[in-house]
């Protein structure tokens, strides 16, 4: 069962103690969808401000909605359409302050305000987007960046 960690508001310590129960939860077990929901999960109980964090998948040509926490989202993305679109496209993490100021954002929910999208690259094949939307302008920074850069090489390192 999951415990739920008091947090202790720094910010570096605070995220090594989510890399660590992100390998607690996934370390054994290999199915790919159970590992991103609960990845999805455990972000979503951890970060502030933010109102939606999930995956999209890679399917032929096109993203594709994975698990997720948040409102309902739009379904398919096509190759460089979007935040996601556009990691996939440059293979690196986007990290947008104002949403709007992006060319091609898509607005799946009008509160998104700011986002970071960092892309997932498996055995040199693309996977998919680890993609966090917040409900407040310039949330994200090279901090949450490096952190959850890491937290998804820890689940590619696991598939
Ligand atoms: N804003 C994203 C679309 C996905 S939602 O944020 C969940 C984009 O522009 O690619």
């Amino acid at each position: 069962m999951f415990e739920q960690t008091v947090y202790t508001e720094n910010r570096e310590k605070d995220y090594e103690t989510v890399l660590q129960q992100l390998k607690a939860l996934i370390e054994d077990e290999k199915d790919v969808t159970a590992n991103l929901a609960n990845a999805s999960a455990l972000l979503n109980q951890f970060l502030d401000n933010i109102n939606w964090v999930g995956f999209y998948i890679w399917k032929e040509d096109e993203l594709v909605l994975g698990p997720f926490q948040g409102l309902p989202a739009c379904i398919r993305i096509p190759y460089r359409r979007g935040v996601c679109g556009t990691a996939i496209a440059e293979n690196k993490t986007m990290l947008v302050e104002n949403v709007h100021e992006f060319p091609g954002h898509i607005a799946c929910d009008p509160k998104s305000q700011s986002e970071i999208v960092v892309p997932m690259i498996v055995d040199g094949e693309t996977f998919g987007v680890l993609d966090i939307d917040s409900p407040i302008t310039n949330r994200f920074d090279e901090v949450d960046q490096q952190y959850l850069e890491k937290f998804v090489e820890i689940l590619i390192e696991n598939m």
